[in-house]
C-alpha cells in the first residue's frame, strides 16, 4: 500500500539545524518519468551541510536563490523502489537502489520520487542499506581523488577517518598504493583497521621527520596546505585538497604550480557521480571496501545528527535510519 502522506525533514530557509522540522505532509502523483522509493538510510554528510545551510554561498546557484529550490533535506539514499511510472527504465519494482545528488534530492524522508536522470545503482545482494548508504558521498569525492591521483605508489592522507578519508584509505589500497594517514591520537588505530601502513597522529606530527618520496598527498580534511604538503612530496608530486582553503587558493594555485613545472596542486571537481556509485556497489560486491559507520540516528535525532556532523568530530559516516 502507498501511503497518501509520508514524515519529512524540511526547511523553508537556509540556516543552522535548528531550522529543521519534521512534518507529515502529502504525497503528489508519481509521473511518468519517476520513481518512488521507500528510503531506508541516508547519511547526514558535508554536502548536507552545503545544502542546509547554503554555503560556501556558490553552492546557492545550484541548490536556490534566495531561498532553497527543495524544502526536504538529503542528498543520498538507499531504499526500494515501490512504484514506477511508464517511462522509467532500468530498475524495476522491489529493486533495492543507491543513489546520490549533491545538489540536493529530498532524500531525509520515508518516500522519495527519483527522476531518470539521478544517479543510481542497485545495491549488491549483501549489503546492507546502511552500508549502501555510507558508500555513497564520501566514496564520490575520495574515488574523484583516486582518478586525479594517477595511480600513486606512496601516498599521504590527512584525516583518515573522515567521510573522505576513510573511502579513500581503502580505494587507494584495493589498488596497490602504500598508504600513510593521520588521525587523531585516539583513532589511530580505526585508520590502521581500515588498511593504513602507516599512521600518525596529526596533532604531534612533524612532517619534516617524514621521507620526500611521496608521490601524493591528499589533504581530505583541508586542514593543511600546500607549504607543508611540499616538504613530503617527490619533485613532481601532486598535493590536494577537498578545502577551498582561506585565502581560497585552491581556485589559483592548481594554474600557478603547473606553470612553474615542480610539484603541483590539482583541485578535482567531483563531477561523474554514476561513474562513481556504480564503482561503489562493485568495490562493496567485491569486499574492497567496508565503509566506516561512526552512529545511526533516527530521524526524530535529526537536528542532533546534523549538529553532531558539524561539530567537526564525527569520523566516517553518520546514518539516518528511515525505516528503525
Ligand atoms: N562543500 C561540500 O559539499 C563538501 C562535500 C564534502 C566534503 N567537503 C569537505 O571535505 C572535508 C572532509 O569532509 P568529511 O566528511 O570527509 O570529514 P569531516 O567530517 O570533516 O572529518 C572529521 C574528522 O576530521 C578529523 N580532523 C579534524 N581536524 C583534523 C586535523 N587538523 N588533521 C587531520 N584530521 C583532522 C577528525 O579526526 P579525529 O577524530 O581522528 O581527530 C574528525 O573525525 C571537510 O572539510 C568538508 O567541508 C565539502
Amino acid at each position: 500500500m502507498i501511503p497518501k502522506k509520508y514524515k519529512a525533514a524540511l526547511r523553508d530557509k537556509y540556516g543552522p539545524p535548528e531550522t529543521i522540522r519534521i512534518e507529515a505532509i502529502p504525497l503528489s502523483p508519481l509521473k511518468n518519468h519517476q520513481a518512488l522509493v521507500r528510503v531506508q538510510a541516508t547519511t547526514i554528510n558535508r554536502t548536507d551541510q552545503g545544502v542546509l545551510r547554503g554555503k560556501p554561498f556558490v553552492f546557492r546557484f545550484f541548490t536556490g536563490m534566495p531561498h532553497p529550490k527543495i524544502k526536504v533535506l538529503g542528498t543520498d539514499f538507499s531504499g526500494e523502489i515501490i512504484e514506477k511510472g511508464k517511462d522509467f527504465k532500468g530498475f524495476e519494482i522491489g529493486d533495492r537502489v543507491m543513489g546520490f545528488r549533491d545538489e540536493g534530492l529530498g532524500s531525509q524522508a520515508e518516500l522519495l520520487k527519483v527522476d531518470s536522470n539521478v544517479a543510481m545503482v542497485k545495491i549488491p545482494e549483501t549489503i546492507d542499506f546502511e552500508k549502501a548508504a555510507a558508500s555513497l558521498e564520501g566514496f564520490h569525492y575520495a574515488y574523484t581523488y583516486f582518478k586525479a591521483a594517477r595511480n600513486p605508489k606512496k601516498i599521504f592522507i590527512n584525516g583518515g577517518t573522515g567521510a573522505i578519508g576513510s573511502a579513500a584509505i581503502q580505494i587507494f589500497k584495493a589498488n596497490g598504493s602504500m598508504v600513510s594517514a593521520s588521525s587523531g591520537k585516539k583513532h589511530l588505530d580505526q585508520i590502521k583497521s581500515l588498511g593504513a601502513d602507516h599512521v600518525f597522529n596529526y596533532e604531534n606530527l612533524d612532517f619534516k621527520s617524514l621521507s620526500k618520496d611521496y608521490d601524493v598527498f591528499l589533504d581530505s580534511v583541508g586542514k593543511l596546505n600546500f607549504k607543508i604538503a611540499k616538504q613530503i612530496l617527490k619533485p613532481r608530486g601532486i598535493y590536494m585538497s577537498s578545502e577551498l582553503g582561506p585565502y581560497k587558493e585552491s581556485l589559483f594555485l592548481p594554474l600557478l604550480t603547473r606553470l612553474r613545472k615542480g610539484k603541483i596542486m590539482k583541485f578535482p571537481i567531483p563531477k561523474n557521480i554514476q561513474e562513481s556509485i556504480e564503482t561503489a556497489a562493485i568495490y562493496l560486491q567485491e569486499g574492497k571496501i567496508h565503509p566506516l559507520i561512526e552512529r545511526t540516528y533516527s530521524l526524530q535525532e535529526i537536528k542532533k545528527a546534523y549538529q553532531h556532523m558539524e561539530s567537526g568530530e564525527k569520523i566516517g559516516n553518520l546514518i539516518l535510519d528511515l525505516d528503525p
